[in-house]
């Protein structure tokens, strides 16, 4: 059997959760490749009989995962399963992601998310899910990847008891529909705008932004430069900020400064009451106490160097 994993990372999370997938299925006899979104192509799948897809939960997943999923031709059952990593908000993301895979004729065999650390310019630093994924979490991975594999021959042999069923569309998927609707109501990225400062980039000695920006949304080499959804700035209500946060320069600006200072001791209320449910229940395993979440240090202020994140290398081997 062979098996493809697609996955997106930003900070590292999904990546580090997908290689651990991938040596789970590996330790089954299966061969295994990993391929970073911005790699895969629908000619690449053809070959692979279980195909992986993984990106962070952002209200549902990434839009350049989005957009690969709605752009797949007809799969013909082709098996295949979903995973990600994710900070307060999960529960909205299989209930989309599998009924968009199935309508691209895939067989979903298996769906499963982590809690993994949150890397956004004006959310608390440390976050409320700091230290995950980690050991406990890697290893579930593992065993995920190795459930998989066994699970797509058993399919295959007629045994279609060990797929998973659809997800539930439950109060918890709901509560965050409308907390994702109220953001989304928002016309405009809520962090406002980002921009590039021509007077601090050094392109094209740097061209770090041009070539992690998930949308293409970036080419510096146009005349004029292009930068964001609207050419000149970016605004795209994905809340992405990634631009800003790994320019190694600090040439990516924003066009409202005073925004991340007015984070400074806000209390995710409506997150930290849900935390708490999903602990009680067992889902959520705290690492850090409330009263070490960050809430005085937005990301930027904790971590004021540029870049604020790096880019993480990109590791495939398994
Ligand atoms: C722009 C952005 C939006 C996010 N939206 C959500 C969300 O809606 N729900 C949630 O649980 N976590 C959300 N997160 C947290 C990420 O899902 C989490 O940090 C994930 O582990 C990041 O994975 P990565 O390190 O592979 O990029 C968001 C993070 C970013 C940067
Ligand atoms: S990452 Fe920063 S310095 Fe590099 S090209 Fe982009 S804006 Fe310019
Ligand atoms: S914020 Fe920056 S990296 Fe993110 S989509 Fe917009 S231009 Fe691309």
């Amino acid at each position: 059997m062979k098996a493809l994993i697609i996955y997106y990372t930003q900070s590292g999370n999904t990546q580090m959760v997908a290689r651990e997938i991938g040596k789970g299925i590996k330790s089954t006899g299966a061969e295994v490749k990993l391929v970073r979104l911005k790699d895969a192509s629908y000619e690449m799948m053809e070959e692979y009989d279980l195909i992986g897809f993984g990106s962070p939960v952002w209200k549902a997943d990434t839009p350049n995962m989005h957009h690969f999923i709605d752009k797949m031709p007809q799969q013909n059952g082709k098996h295949c399963f979903a995973f990600n990593t994710h900070g307060t908000l999960p529960h909205l993301y299989f209930p989309i992601v599998i009924p968009n895979l199935k309508s691209r004729g895939l067989l979903p065999i298996g769906y499963k998310g982590w809690y993994g650390d949150v890397y956004m310019p004006g959310m608390p630093k440390p976050y409320y899910t700091a230290g995950h994924p980690d050991e406990i979490d890697l290893k579930e991975a593992f065993e995920f990847g190795a459930e998989m594999a066994a699970n797509s021959a058993k399919v295959r042999e007629g045994d279609v008891s060990c797929i998973y069923p659809d997800p539930e569309l439950n109060d918890k998927v709901f509560e965050q529909a409308m907390i994702c609707s109220n953001m989304l109501l928002c016309p405009t990225n809520p962090q406002a705008a980002f921009y590039r400062n021509p007077e601090k980039c050094h392109y094209p000695d740097c061209h770090v932004c041009m070539d992690n920006c998930m949308m293409g949304y970036i080419d510096l080499s146009a005349d004029p430069p292009v930068f964001g959804n609207r050419g000149f700035q970016c605004d795209d209500c994905h809340e992405c900020s990634y631009c800003f946060m790994i320019c190694p320069f600090g040439a990516v600006e924003n066009t409202d400064p005073g925004q991340f200072e007015r984070e400074k001791s806000v209390r995710h209320t409506n997150f930290e009451v849900m935390l708490d449910r999903d602990e009680a229940e067992g889902t959520f395993r705290r690492l850090i106490p409330v009263d070490q979440v960050g809430f005085d240090t937005p990301y930027v202020f904790w971590h004021p160097e540029h870049p604020y994140l790096k880019v993480p290398k990109e590791d495939n081997e398994i």
